[in-house]
């Protein structure tokens, strides 16, 4: 995730936009950079690779004595990492600098007109395209502020963005849509920023700019803009009491908890430039056949979601599926047949088993498609294909929200096959893009909520010793996820299994120190999970049903969730198992963010 700091005060401008940048790092990046104005000209700095690349650039040019600069530090999603498309980028006459954190869907098009008229590029970035724009209307003969909230206006999809004019010293503009960005109040000088964290040191008086509103800041001065027509906005000016670690946690407890609530964003966020209209958009994968067989495989979390995703790459793009476990894929003799393809899935995209995986896969011809959230990964660079999940960097070693983008990732995946092959129909992809474009504002109402009902289960439920998940269908491999959230979190031993499986043997552990979390959703299979249910009742056993609404399932605790169609019920099954289980943990006193002898990236065997 980019990160973005400007500054505009009476202090050497540099070194406190990289002391900004060095406090967003944790979002994670793979390159920086800095713009400063000074003697009436913009100047840049930038370096892939950590900050101190940067840094030692900075050192070896003259003084910067600049009073007003902003910075950036760059996730890659389009465009590699490499010093051309790291932030911040010039307009053609040097007059702008802008850096942005976001994705602007439309910028092939915007481009292509601005080439016409003329326009040359040096990065493969939405960015520069924008800047460009800005600077056309400038020449046009508006002023800055104009020019930019009439660029902004053409441009669709999310952005946080902040530019400097080489004409306007000490003066920052700023905007937001969909991404954030956050005004920091000072004595003599002001802030922007992605996250509070970046000011911190500075101020403590904040404004959260609201989606399409622009801010105009100097020193001494600012003022906040509706971009539809310029006029004033309310700014209220709130004052943060957290210190650095809360802040970095936006106020939650734990990691883990602020990227279960990153949910709905990390849903937006993998929609946005890969949803057209009706369409699905992905550029990635176009050049590659549509595959008859796809082998999916990954690890742990990343193996869960592959699981999930066969329920609709099957029907949906009518594609035979296997989903295996890269530690075992990669010692096994397989048969491969015509047109198979694999897709390895993985948060971190360094798992030493699944590039083990990928690489036999391609050793033995069989193409290869890398899911990763890390740009630039060893998995993303060795693949014929890398799709990237946008989640933004996970720092909690338990996976949350990586999930939800990847089972996002691999539903797009599926409705583009489907689309390529003709097997799905164009209003059934339309009712399903639909759902999909309505679970981020589903989510964000019911988050609070859900998370209410964990914490009062978690209690009467976090002295178990041992715990049984169970599923059907699209929640089989949500059981497999929940259970293994509560393993690694809590340390209460828990298996998940298919909800028909119970009869062939574990139903005899079943009695009343075992409880059971069934996933119950009123879905196709919900008369058969009852009976699972029934079954283990009248062994005496203690059951959690996640129920819709209504449900006539009676089990010892109830949590009801809203109803959801099948394929899309599991991005909110998902975040009431992780929340149930970092509930219990938290209970428990246990290290959520880094439970014991876990490491978040298993680059070993
Ligand atoms: O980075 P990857 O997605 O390849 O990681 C795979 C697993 O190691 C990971 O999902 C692990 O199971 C997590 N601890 C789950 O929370």
């Amino acid at each position: 995730m980019c990160g973005i700091i400007a500054y505009a005060g009476h202090r050497p401008a540099v070194p406190v936009v990289l002391e900004g940048l060095r406090r967003l790092e944790y979002r994670g990046y793979d390159s920086a950079g800095v713009a400063w104005q000074m003697r009436g000209q913009l100047h840049i700095a930038r370096a892939s690779g950590k900050l101190q690349s940067l840094e030692d650039k900075l050192a070896s040019m003259p003084a910067i004595t600049a009073t007003c600069a902003m910075g950036h530090t760059r996730w890659a999603t389009h465009g590699a990492p490499v010093e051309r498309n790291a932030h911040p980028h010039l307009s053609n006459d040097s007059g702008l600098a802008i850096v942005h954190n976001g994705i602007i869907e439309n910028y092939r098009e915007l481009r292509e007109n601005l080439e016409k008229m003329g326009y040359r590029f040096y990065s493969e970035t939405d960015t520069e395209v924008l800047i460009n724009l800005v600077s056309e209307y400038v020449k046009s003969g508006l002023d800055v502020l104009p020019a930019f909230a009439k660029a902004l206006k053409q441009a669709h999809g999310a952005y946080a963005v902040c530019m400097l004019s080489k004409d306007e010293p000490g003066v920052i503009y700023a905007a937001r849509m969909s991404a954030p960005l956050i005004f920091g109040k000072g004595v003599g000088e002001n802030f922007i920023a992605s996250d509070i964290p970046a000011f911190l040191p500075w101020t403590r008086e904040v404004v959260f700019l609201e989606d399409g509103q622009i801010v105009c800041a100097s020193a001494n001065e600012y003022s906040v803009y509706e971009l539809d027509r310029l006029s004033l906005a309310a700014a209220p000016v709130r004052k943060i009491q957290w210190d650095m670690q809360a802040a970095q946690k936006d106020g939650f407890k734990h990691f883990m908890l602020k990227e279960i609530f990153e949910q709905p964003r990390v849903i937006r966020d993998g929609m946005t430039g890969r949803v057209q209209g009706e369409k699905v958009v992905l550029p990635e994968l176009d050049k590659l056949p549509v595959p008859e067989r796809l082998h999916i495989v990954a690890c742990g979390t990343s193996y869960h979601s592959g699981l999930w995703a066969r329920y609709l790459l099957e029907p949906w793009a009518g594609i035979a599926c296997d989903v295996e476990i890269a530690s075992e894929f990669r010692y096994r003799d397989m048969v491969l047949g015509e047109r198979e393809m694999a897709v390895f899935i993985s948060q971190s995209g360094e798992t030493a088993d699944t590039l083990a995986a990928l690489r036999k896969a391609k050793a033995v011809g069989v193409p290869a498609i890398g899911l990763c959230n890390v740009v630039g990964s060893s998995i993303a660079r060795e693949a014929d294909a890398a799709l990237f999940t946008q989640a933004g960097p996970e720092i909690s070693v338990a996976s949350t929200k990586a999930m939800s983008s990847q089972m996002l990732a691999l539903a797009l995946m599926a409705i583009y096959w489907g689309q390529r092959k003709g097997s799905l129909k164009a209003d059934a992809e339309a009712a399903l893009l639909a759902q999909l474009a309505d679970l981020p504002a589903l989510l964000d109402d019911n988050l609070p909520e859900m998370r209410k009902r964990a914490k009062e289960l978690a209690q009467k439920y976090a002295q178990a010793r041992n715990f049984f998940y169970i599923g059907r269908g699209f929640c089989w491999p949500l059981a497999l996820e929940g259970a293994l959230k509560l393993k690694e979190l809590s340390y209460i031993h828990a298996e998940g299994y298919a909800g028909g499986e119970l009869k062939h043997g574990p139903i005899a552990l079943i009695d009343a120190s075992l409880p059971t979390f069934a996933l119950a959703p009123e879905d196709a299979l919900f008369p058969k999970i009852k009976s699972n249910i029934e079954e283990i009742e009248a062994r005496a056993g203690r059951v959690i049903a996640l129920v819709n609404p209504g449900s006539d399932v009676s089990a010892t605790d109830v949590w009801a969730v809203p109803a959801l169609p099948a394929s899309v019920a599991g991005f909110l099954i998902l975040p009431a198992l992780q929340l149930f289980s970092y509930e219990v943990a938290d209970y428990l006193g246990n290290d959520v963010d880094q439970p014991r002898n876990l490491a978040k990236s298993v680059t070993v065997e």
